[in-house]
């Protein structure tokens, strides 16, 4: 239980912070007077407090001051105000966490300096259903008892992996970004479907359960792909006709060039 007695703060309560307390909340890990939110915006504040019974305030030192472990949820843009703001309170008993985008782990360190323990995080939106795929880094002063408190956050909001941080850019390109890509899969082949008649409605379900179910199979056989869409194509069969349209159609570099395009955007926008 790496966050037993832990007391977890947020510096922005936004779409990430709210599905991150979300999670932590509804698997236990936390109780609701164990996690503190700060936020500019005191409606929203309010929202937070009323929907999640936790303690909010229009101060991040508070929220700094009362945690053992810090998440970092602003927008990239205003994260290195934030950490000038805080980096008085920075002890290397707690651990910082952060998920702005872009924001590398020795410019969080530097802001905030002596040997304090930084982890860096890349979520998804899918984070706000509890299905996110993250990727966490630990910087130079954090050990497996941070990294092992990021992994138990981001894991109660979907999936989390530890990788070095040079990857995190090709994260942001696979996971990051990911979602979009599926979103546009699904709308082609619910577009599909309705120009042949099926009802929009049932073509959407049928779709995007179907990208659920394949992705369970992949997550519970463990199996590769390549060997789990060889069991569903029997020969001269319908899936055999429709994979070859997608072999006519470079589907597979289509989406290797997206992940490749994505991942060295983030290079340059972070470097
Ligand atoms: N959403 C994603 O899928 C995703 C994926 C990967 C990484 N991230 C990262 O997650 C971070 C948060 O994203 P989000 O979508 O949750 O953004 P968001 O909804 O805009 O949340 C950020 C919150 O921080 C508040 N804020 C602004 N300045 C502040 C300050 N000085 N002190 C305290 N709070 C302040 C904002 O208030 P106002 O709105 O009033 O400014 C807002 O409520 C970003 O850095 C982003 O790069 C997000």
């Amino acid at each position: 239980m790496p966050l037993k007695g832990q007391k977890i703060g947020f510096l922005g309560g936004g779409a990430m912070g709210e599905a991150l307390i979300t999670g932590l909340l509804r698997t236990g890990l936390v109780a609701p007077s164990e996690v503190y939110i700060s936020d500019v915006d005191a409606q929203r504040l309010e929202v937070l407090r009323q929907k999640l019974s936790v303690n909010t305030t229009a101060d991040n030192r508070a929220v700094v001051s009362a945690a053992d472990i810090v998440i970092i949820a602003v927008k990239p843009h205003v994260a290195a105000s934030v950490l000038k703001e805080i980096a008085a309170l920075a002890r290397p008993e707690k651990t910082f966490i952060s998920i702005a985008a872009g924001v590398t782990i020795s410019q969080i360190e530097s802001c905030l300096e002596g040997p304090v323990p930084v982890i860096r995080v890349m979520p998804n939106t899918p984070c706000l259903v509890g299905e996110g795929a993250s990727a966490v880094s630990a910087g130079k002063h954090a050990g497996e008892k941070s990294m092992k408190e990021a992994l138990a956050i981001f894991n109660s909001a979907g999936a989390a992996v530890e990788v070095p941080e040079s990857l995190l850019d090709c994260v942001t390109g696979l996971s990051g970004s990911g979602p979009a890509y599926m979103y546009v899969v699904l709308e082609s082949l619910i577009d599909g479907a309705v120009r042949l008649g099926l009802p929009g409605d049932i073509a959407r379900k049928l779709a995007a359960q179907t990208m659920l179910g394949a992705a369970k199979m992949v997550l519970e056989t463990t199996d590769h792909p390549a060997k789990l869409k060889n069991m569903v194509t029997t020969p001269g069969g319908t899936t055999a006709a429709g994979l070859f349209a997608l072999e006519e159609g470079a589907l597979r570099s289509v989406l290797m060039k997206a992940v490749a395009d994505a991942t060295r955007r983030s290079r340059e926008m972070s470097g």
